[in-house]
């Protein structure tokens, strides 16, 4: 039997790892020259957060052409003349924090209103045991905080959560404060910033803990080979693709040039165990991260569980697999997912009213959430909640031929793809004409 047409799809660059090639540029000695980087609104934020600081970051080209940046070098950075505006990105403030707490000089942060309502604790403590000042200029727990860094202790912190973003805020503190820094996360988080460092020639070492743990510690280096990177297509992104090409009736979806690194992929496991049978074809490193073709094609679903220890590895593809989970059979249940109410919606309620508004039963719990799949067209008003990955996840379900959902607020999707609904569009008319 001939397969049938599968669609490609290209997706554009990895959003944590274009923040963090941003930032690790600035603070090289010499050039890096960067391609793939994600022309979207979070990493602008960080180029623009990073040219207040005196780093010359040219404009994100749409095409992932290269970009060269000259490096100010470790403690090149000069103190900015405005409050730092971190729009929407909790990883532009929380790497950034981490970043300024080397240097000697006083920086105010702050964000939209969703970023002002996210929590800083988990980074401005630690630092502040570093030696950084903090100030809460508003909320306790929020920005805007002014933080003056300079000179700072070394640190050994065993990080009460598994957050990559905590992890990569206090190893570049350690960078610019030149201190030796080790965190320790009860799960593993993603190590793009790990990659990084050590493609720059810094010294990570890496330990496994027992029951899925690990401790990273960076010996400070005296300075920071510039990179040479090409930045993969963004797993996450891919998520939303991989969806549709699971949920549509026929032929498939292939995503070529995707980053697979085993910290972000952990939605491919549950998809396997839900039934679904993702291809991931020659994986091979592209520098520091290893990088596959996604095949996709449709397969009915069974519902599953994920707990704790899955979540940090499918910590932003909660949407998506909520959305999956109204299509399989049975009863779907997510939990160890608190985190969820802190990202850039409040997740799990996101989630559970969105569902319910297109007619699917959903329960949101303290920690996660069950989806009861249906087989019923679905139908009804959806709002994104200023969440970009909530306005995704139901535009693949709005996409399948029986259902009819309106996403209000879908423009937010430029937060981290810019031209999701048109690629959403063009595959949707391809797979179901
Ligand atoms: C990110 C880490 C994760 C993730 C976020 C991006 C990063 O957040 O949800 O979208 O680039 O480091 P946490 O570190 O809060 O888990």
């Amino acid at each position: 039997m001939m397969e049938e047409a599968c669609v490609e799809v290209r997706v554009p660059g990895d959003k944590s790892i274009t923040h963090r090639a941003l930032i690790l540029a600035a603070l090289a000695r010499g050039t890096s020259e960067l391609r793939g980087l994600l022309p979207a609104e979070d990493p602008n934020t960080t180029a623009r957060v990073l040219r207040a600081l005196g780093c010359a970051i040219p404009e994100l080209p749409r095409n992932g052409a290269a970009v060269r940046v000259a490096g100010r070098g470790l403690d090149g950075l000069r103190e900015p003349a405005d409050t730092l505006d971190c729009g929407n990105s909790g990883t532009t403030a929380r790497l950034v924090l981490g970043v300024l707490a080397g240097f000697p000089f006083a920086a105010s942060l702050t964000g939209d209103e969703s970023l002002r309502s996210r929590p800083m604790r988990r980074v401005t403590e630690p630092l502040a045991r570093m030696g950084a000042c903090i100030e809460e200029l508003g909320e306790p727990d929020r920005l805007p905080v002014r933080v003056r860094g300079g000179v700072l202790r070394p640190l050994d912190y065993d990080s009460p959560k598994a957050s990559a973003q905590v992890k990569s805020a206090l190893l570049l503190a350690g960078l610019t404060g030149g201190v030796r820094v080790s965190v320790a996360e009860p799960v593993r988080s993603r190590d793009h910033t790990e990659r990084l460092l050590r493609a720059m020639g810094a010294h990570v070492i890496l330990t496994q803990q027992p029951r899925g743990g690990a401790s990273v510690r960076l010996e400070p280096p005296r300075f920071l080979e510039p990179l040479e990177l090409t930045v993969p297509g963004d797993f996450s992104s891919a998520a939303f693709f991989i969806a549709l090409g699971l949920l549509a009736p026929a032929g498939g979806i292939r995503i070529p040039g995707v980053g697979v690194n085993p910290t972000r992929t952990g939605l491919l496991e549950v998809l396997r165990r839900m039934g679904a049978e993702p291809a991931v074809d020659a994986p091979r490193g592209v520098g520091s991260e290893a990088v596959g073709v996604i095949l996709a094609r449709p397969a009915p679903l069974r519902a599953t569980e994920v707990s704790d220890a899955e979540i940090p590895m499918l910590i932003d593809e909660v949407p998506v697999l909520a959305a999956l989970a109204s299509r399989a059979e049975g009863e779907t249940r997510i939990t160890g997912a608190r985190e969820l109410r802190v990202k850039e919606s409040d997740r799990l309620a996101a989630l559970a009213a969105n569902l319910r508004a297109i007619g699917v039963e959903a329960e949101e719990l303290p920690d996660g959430l069950v989806v009861r799949g249906t087989e019923r067209p679905l139908r009804g008003r959806v709002r994104s909640f200023g969440d970009h990955r909530i306005a995704m996840a139901f535009g693949v379900l709005g996409a399948l031929p029986e259902n009819e959902i309106e996403v209000e607020g879908a423009d937010v999707v430029s937060i981290s793809y810019p031209g999701f609904w048109e690629e959403l569009r063009r595959c949707a008319a391809a797979l179901m004409p």
